[in-house]
């Protein structure tokens, strides 16, 4: 139901997606399916579904060929700019594995990028900056993001809320302000996040109105995919874990908890992920930011999340991608390790503690989904049902 037709897109052949005509809804859901009909969206309520969801950060991309073959040379923010390979590139998993969300093809650094804040993602490498955050005057290049400034995004959007079976929700994210802030004033990826960690110490008044600006780009960017169609959203602070608890409170969790906040206010009942690596130590602080979903990174036990965070919390993960790296046998073994730790929960969305590295085997990817599918399929028990 996705494919039209196929096209050439510097020089690859690839499946041609028409932009949706507004009169026409052939394939497109007239009536939405009940949120049970959406193993995604139950999970992520805490409702049982009729197998556990499965996606994973970072599914499109290098580690498949069907990825390399269409994306073609140059930067990846200038791929994002075109719907119909973005929107060829966000399917492409969806197909391969059957996984029960789709994730946008963008990036967390496209807001600062698309106000002309000059950061650009160098292959191999990640986000750099022509000229990194260091004073106020920095402030001027990072102008409110206006719905005109990412047309593009949503126009990739609408192509897929049109292509995507009903089943299969897309994903929103956005960058968290602190993990965008910290390539903005680093001005390339870093181990030891020093400068960001000297701003804010140094100029706390400063350093809030970069997590203000940013906080207010996150939201207008999720809100821009969600009012276009998306059905749930991540707010990706990968790099908080660099934090102690005492910085986070202080100096992140206010902003990341306005995204949420106004989100919610936004877009009651929509559900939003809170995902970092290494915040074992901050759990309790990101889940007061106030997700429906916490994200977990391998290191944390399923089991200790839901004892700490309360026994009714919705988690997604927590697999470490580097067992996929391992080859089949480990790579289910250790899937089945996190559904055994999950222990039949309803509110598991599985996913890798991290995205999927390049080099892994799309194989293996597919034989970790089929075995959580298969082994947590379960008719849907439904309110009213004779017993
Ligand atoms: O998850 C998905 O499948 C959706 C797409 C997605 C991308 N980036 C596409 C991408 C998402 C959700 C992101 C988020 C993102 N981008 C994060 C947060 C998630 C995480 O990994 O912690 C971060 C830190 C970035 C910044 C970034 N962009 C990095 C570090 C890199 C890798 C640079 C490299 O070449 O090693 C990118 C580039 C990037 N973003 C790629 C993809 C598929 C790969 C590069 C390409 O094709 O040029």
């Amino acid at each position: 139901m996705y494919s039209i037709g196929t096209d050439r897109v510097d020089g690859c052949m690839v499946t041609s997606l028409e932009p949706p005509d507004p009169a026409d809804h052939s394939g497109h859901p007239v009536m939405q399916p009940s949120t049970g009909a959406v193993p995604f969206l139950a999970a992520a309520r805490g409702q049982h579904a009729s197998h556990t969801p499965v996606w994973f950060m970072r599914q499109a991309g290098r580690s498949l060929p069907e990825y390399r073959a269409v994306r073609g040379e140059g930067s990846i923010l200038e791929a994002i700019t075109r719907p119909t390979v973005a929107a060829e590139i966000t399917l492409q998993p969806v197909r391969r594995y059957g996984v029960d969300a789709a994730v946008l093809f963008s990036d967390i650094v496209v807001p600062p990028h698309a106000v002309g804040f000059g950061i650009d993602v160098a292959p191999g490498t990640g986000p750099v900056t022509e000229r990194a955050f260091r004073s106020s005057s920095d402030l001027d290049r990072l102008r409110p993001l206006e719905p005109g400034d990412i047309s593009y995004v949503t126009d990739t959007v609408d192509l897929l809320v049109h292509e995507l079976p009903p089943e299969v929700p897309l994903l929103a994210f956005a960058g968290a302000p602190f993990t965008v802030g910290s390539y903005l004033v680093e001005g390339r990826p870093s181990r030891t996040y020093q400068h960001t960690k000297a701003l804010m110490h140094t100029d706390e008044v400063l350093w809030h109105e970069l997590m203000e600006r940013l906080s207010a780009s996150a939201i207008t960017f999720i809100d821009q995919q969600l009012q276009h169609g998306a059905g749930a959203f991540q707010l990706f602070d990968s790099w908080a874990g660099s934090l102690s608890r005492r910085d986070y409170d202080r100096f992140v969790l206010p902003h990341s908890r306005h995204v949420f906040s106004e989100l919610a206010s936004r877009h009651p009942g929509v559900p939003g992920i809170h995902f970092g690596i290494g915040c074992d130590h901050l759990l309790e602080s990101m889940m007061a930011a106030g997700p429906t979903v916490i994200g977990l990174d391998w290191r944390t036990r399923i089991a200790d999340a839901r004892r700490r965070l309360g026994a009714d919390t919705v988690v997604q993960g927590n697999l470490d991608p580097a067992l996929v790296l391992a080859g089949t046998d480990v790579a289910l073994e250790g899937t089945a390790a996190v559904l055994a730790d999950n222990a039949g929960h309803p509110g598991h969305i599985f996913n890798l503690g991290h995205g999927v590295q390049p080099d892994t085997d799309p194989d293996v990817l597919a034989a970790v989904v089929e075995l959580v599918h298969e082994r947590t399929s379960r008719d849907t028990i439904r309110i009213g049902d004779p017993t």
